[in-house]
């Protein structure tokens, strides 16, 4: 139980919302093309609190900061205080880990490093590390398949979720593809006893996938920053504004949601650029 939090839900549906892939900077005038992350990770968090939605915790599911630097992780620690809910994170390619499990572990704030969640009486969420240092691309490696294994044997009884950074399912965007998850096979067979997992939820495209693949529920969700276009096989920018998603887990083992995006300011980005 060392690594595990139990959440004791409030009813019998449990209400997350996700945050992903902010790119901050050491500066918060920073832009990745175009973009000033840390005012469209601000706004997003502003709208969340604006919202009507009642949710319990955060999911933040990596590429938290862009350039490694301590202050980028100080911001991301800064801003998420004021959801004034529990965080749990991931890593994503772009994260440091060392700098990013020491800075976010000692913020004092409302972040918490387990990644395994028993989100009420009838669900479970297992938060998993895909980065392959110094690569775009993602891999779980054998410590995370058998975590993952271990945890869905733990509690067969319990309906769950899994996360991680990297995306399972083509863009149909060749580009962005070659950094998919690239042990998705193992993954499936991990999971494949287990009759009830529900869904898998990513971030990491920049772009919102509502779908289902051999009967999971797969989701993604926009960054807070910048937005790629799917189904382009060279790089392409979207100007859909950045975004979040809200979760529901229902007792019944239906999963609920929707993606929001931001209504009250504009972010456009730099449709010159012609890489990331
Ligand atoms: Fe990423």
């Amino acid at each position: 139980m060392i690594d595990t939090f139990v959440h004791q839900g409030k009813n019998d549906v449990v209400r997350f919302i996700q945050i992903t892939d902010p790119h901050l900077f050491k500066s918060e005038q920073g832009e990745l093309l175009g973009i000033n992350t840390h005012a469209s990770f601000r706004q997003v968090l502003t709208e969340i609190q604006q919202s009507d939605f009642s949710y319990e915790f955060v999911l933040a599911t990596g590429d938290l900061v862009q350039d490694s630097s301590d202050e980028g992780y100080h911001h991301f620690c800064e801003g998420i205080k004021t959801l004034n809910n529990t965080v749990f994170w991931i890593p994503g390619n772009h994260d440091f880990q060392p700098k990013m499990f020491e800075i976010l572990n000692q913020s004092n704030g409302n972040i918490n490093p387990k990644k395994h969640i028993l989100a009420g009486d009838h669900w479970q969420i297992l938060m998993l590390d895909s980065q392959v240092s110094g690569v775009s691309h993602g891999y779980l490696g054998q410590y995370q398949i058998d975590w993952l294994e271990t945890k869905l044997k733990e509690y067969p009884d319990r309906y769950s979720l899994i996360v991680l950074h990297h995306h399972i399912l083509s863009t149909q965007s060749a580009w962005l593809d070659q950094h998919n998850l690239r042990n998705t096979h193992e993954l499936e067979n991990v999971l494949l006893p287990f009759k009830n997992v529900k869904g898998i939820l990513y971030g990491h495209i920049h772009q919102q996938v509502d779908d289902e693949w051999k009967g999971y529920k797969v989701m993604a969700t926009p960054s807070t920053c910048i937005q790629f276009k799917p189904h382009n096989h060279i790089f392409t920018l979207d100007t859909l504004q950045p975004g979040w998603r809200e979760v529901e887990l229902h007792a019944d083992g239906t999963i609920k949601t929707q993606v929001k995006r931001l209504q009250q300011a504009v972010f456009l980005p730099n449709m010159q650029e012609g890489g990331y």
